[in-house]
């Protein structure tokens, strides 16, 4: 019988955290958008308000969540600015993205969670639904300034 487990990374799991990064961007095919390296990921993973969850099973690392801690200015009160969620392939359907999620939900401890989800990411957005997280729709805008 195998068993799986969820705890906080920290720096020295940087190498791991680095592959699973890699592994949902190039699921989701953006390979060349992770331009962060290992020692970046170690100095990040040292900060207080920089949570990365990573599932094992028997100590492979099978998923993660992550997040950072933020405030909002209307409110003054924080959230969890949720970056990720992630389910190597092979594990998907048995309960581990669910479980990150209660983890992460654990840990905000009452605080408000927000994230982004795509429109076209149908399976994620049903699961999201299932978990009893609220859908709303707006654009996101990037802006990048040249001067
Ligand atoms: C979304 C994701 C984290 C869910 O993890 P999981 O461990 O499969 O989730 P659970 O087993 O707890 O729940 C299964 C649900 O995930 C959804 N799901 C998404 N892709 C799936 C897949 N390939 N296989 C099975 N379920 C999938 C299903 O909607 C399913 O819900 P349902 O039972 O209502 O059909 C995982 O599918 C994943 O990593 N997807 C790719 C990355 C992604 O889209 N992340 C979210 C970005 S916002």
């Amino acid at each position: 019988m195998t068993t799986i487990a969820i705890r906080r990374a920290g720096p020295a799991d940087a190498a791991t955290v680095h592959s699973l990064i890699r592994a949902l961007a190039e699921h989701q095919g953006h390979a060349d958008a992770v331009t962060v390296n290992v020692a970046d990921l170690e100095r990040m993973l040292a900060r207080p308000e920089v949570a990365y969850l990573v599932a094992e099973r028997d100590g492979r690392p099978i998923g993660y969540v992550s997040w950072l801690e933020r405030t909002g200015f209307w409110t003054g009160d924080e959230h969890f600015a949720l970056d990720d969620l992630f389910v190597v392939a092979a594990e998907r359907g048995h309960g581990v993205g669910e479980r990150l999620m209660r983890a992460a939900a654990e840990a905000a401890n009452g605080r408000v969670i927000r994230w982004e989800v795509a429109e076209t990411n149908v399976a994620a957005r049903r699961f999201y639904e299932r978990i009893g997280a609220t859908l709303v729709s707006k654009q996101i805008c990037r802006w990048q300034p040249t001067a």
